[in-house]
């Protein structure tokens, strides 16, 4: 009888520290969380994760921290939730973060709790997802919260191009505690609720003078579209939870695994009609390149990455007989394609993403140029759009291009051309390929020629000669000629033909020199 007292007592003793640890801040501080829209920790684990999936790790760990009255509050768990779990069957490792367990805020000893599932996390191949909820180091413990949080930079550095790294903002994230999502791979913000910044409004009042909102300065939109530091944006916790869950479906657990295929109804052969008539006649006339993804892709799903921002510079992923794509494409439909310092970054980024995790790589080519400007170049448009060629050419997945209309100039090198190693390079009829536009080529070439004539003959004369120049150089076939261009498609035909060319680079191997790392310009 007392030897079953006793077992019992165990017991409830475990229980009772369970709910202790599961209780978190308590209901009231808790209640505050769900008025402004917010999920709890371990309610947002619970949506992330497949049912029922999630085991707990660290769930009594405590803080050591003596000053300011804090040994006498010293909660299990210490504010965050950790652990590991299944996300469609797949295992994900997980940290989320409490606010209403002292603001989120990152102890020793909760720190602790972070790198030893990154570490896991390592040794088992699999992704880390960090659900971020946080007021930033813990105050009161001073430094040992600062090395706690370079502990996790250290893991997130090392963890780089080795497992998928997601961050989701689900609330504060500020000061230096920035840092750990900006290593991740991928940055989720929730509309109304999160945001992340260096240095806050009220510092940056006393310094710059400038007054600013916590919003304005560090909320979703502006991290997904003026920054670029965010990726995704989602209207409430819910939604952005589900949108980690299909982004996953894309990825493969780490760099030794391929992405995941999935079983598709959609025929590799499938026609689009339209795609024959989606490039206007008019070459300054705007399209969506989107259309032409949608209509490549299996079921015509796309999963965009940073769709507001740099819309210049379209990039995501799509399924093609059943395997996941990674696409960067130019779109003529905002600012005519150009590329500029912010589509550079965004694609290069992208692209080094893709390429360290087997994702095959299709380019989508409408490039009219470089953005030419003063504001370009002396923010340095020579070293940000170097980041692009850099990662075109280094990367070694398999790499095709279809080239839809203009690929001129330096941009006709770096976007996937033949020349930086792209396995397949497909081109439209309406490809126009040449050092730079009809207009500009003329403008340069004949002007002696056309000063020279009678000032009536001039506009003539002109036009003349840009529509020579269109008819020699603003096609494909002398690309073609070169085999710069492997072949000129019925634009019709992609779906088909990118994916022979998938199957023929089923086993591609490619590899760099030997190194340490390369020097992207940075
Ligand atoms: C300890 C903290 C805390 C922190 C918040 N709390 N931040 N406790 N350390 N860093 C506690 C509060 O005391 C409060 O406790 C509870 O969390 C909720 O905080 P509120 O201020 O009531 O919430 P709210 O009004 O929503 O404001 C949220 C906030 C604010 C904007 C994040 O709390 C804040 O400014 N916190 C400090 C931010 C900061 O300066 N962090 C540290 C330095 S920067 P009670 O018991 O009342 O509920 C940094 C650098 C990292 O982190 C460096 C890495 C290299």
């Amino acid at each position: 009888m007392t030897q079953h007292r006793k077992h019992h007592d165990r017991i409830e003793e475990l229980r009772k520290l369970n709910a202790e640890a599961e209780a978190g801040g308590g209901a009231e501080r808790r209640e505050r969380e769900h008025k402004q829209g917010k999920l709890s920790a371990r309610e947002r684990i619970d949506l992330l994760l497949d049912e029922g999936s999630f085991e707990e790790l660290d769930k009594f760990v405590r803080h050591h921290c003596a000053d300011f009255g804090m040994a006498d509050q010293r909660p299990p768990g210490d504010g965050f939730v950790t652990g590991y779990g299944r996300i469609r069957g797949r295992l994900v490792y997980v940290f989320a973060q409490d606010f209403t367990v002292f603001g989120g805020s990152l102890s020793e000893a909760n720190a602790g709790k972070i790198t030893k599932i990154m570490d896991l996390a390592m040794r088992a191949g699999a992704p880390v997802i960090g659900l971020n909820d946080s007021g930033g180091a813990r105050i009161q413990e001073g430094v040992v919260s600062l090395a706690g949080y370079a502990e996790i930079f250290l893991r997130n550095t090392l963890a780089s191009g080795v497992v998928p790294q997601i961050s989701a903002i689900m609330g504060p994230c500020a000061g230096g505690a920035v840092y750990s999502p900006a290593i991740t791979d991928f940055i989720f913000m929730t509309r109304d609720t999160s945001y992340m910044f260096v240095t806050g409004p009220d510092v940056i009042k006393t310094v710059t003078h400038e007054e600013v909102t916590k919003q304005e300065l560090g909320g979703a939109m502006t991290h997904n579209a003026t920054s670029g530091v965010a990726h995704f944006i989602s209207r409430d916790d819910a939604e952005c939870l589900a949108m980690i869950r299909e982004l996953l479906t894309y990825l493969p657990s780490n760099n030794l695994e391929d992405p995941p295929r999935r079983e598709t109804t959609d025929p590799p052969e499938r026609a689009s009609a339209a795609l024959n008539s989606l490039v206007p006649e008019d070459p300054q006339k705007p399209y969506d390149i989107k259309d032409a993804i949608h209509a490549i892709a299996d079921d015509g799903e796309f999963f965009e990455v940073q769709e507001h921002y740099a819309k210049n510079m379209v990039v995501g992923f799509v399924r093609l007989d059943g395997r996941p794509i990674g696409i960067v494409a130019n779109q003529p439909a905002f600012l005519a394609g150009v590329l500029d310092i912010n589509a550079s970054v965004k694609g290069a980024r992208f692209v080094r993403f893709c390429d360290a995790f087997n994702i095959p790589l299709i380019t989508f080519e409408d490039v009219p140029g470089f953005l030419p400007g003063t504001q370009q170049e002396f923010g340095g448009i020579i070293k940000h759009g170097a980041k692009l060629l850099f990662a075109f050419a280094e990367a070694t997945v398999p790499k095709i291009t279809v080239i839809t209309r203009k690929a001129y100039g330096g941009a006709y090198c770096v976007m996937a051309s033949k020349h930086i190693r792209t396995d397949i390079n497909y081109a439209w009829p309406t490809a126009e390929i040449a050092v730079m536009g009809p207009e500009g080529a003329v403008g340069i070439v004949y002007k002696r020629e056309i000063d020279r004539a009678p000032e009536v003959d001039r506009e003539k004369i002109r036009r003349e000669k840009i529509d020579d120049f269109r008819e020699r150089f603003a096609n494909p076939y002398v690309a073609a000629e070169r085999g710069y261009v492997d072949a000129v498609i019925e634009p019709s035909q992609t779906r088909a033909k990118l994916i022979a060319a998938l199957r023929s680079l089923e086993n591609k191997r490619d590899t760099n020199p030997r190194k340490k790392h390369g020097n992207i310009p940075l």
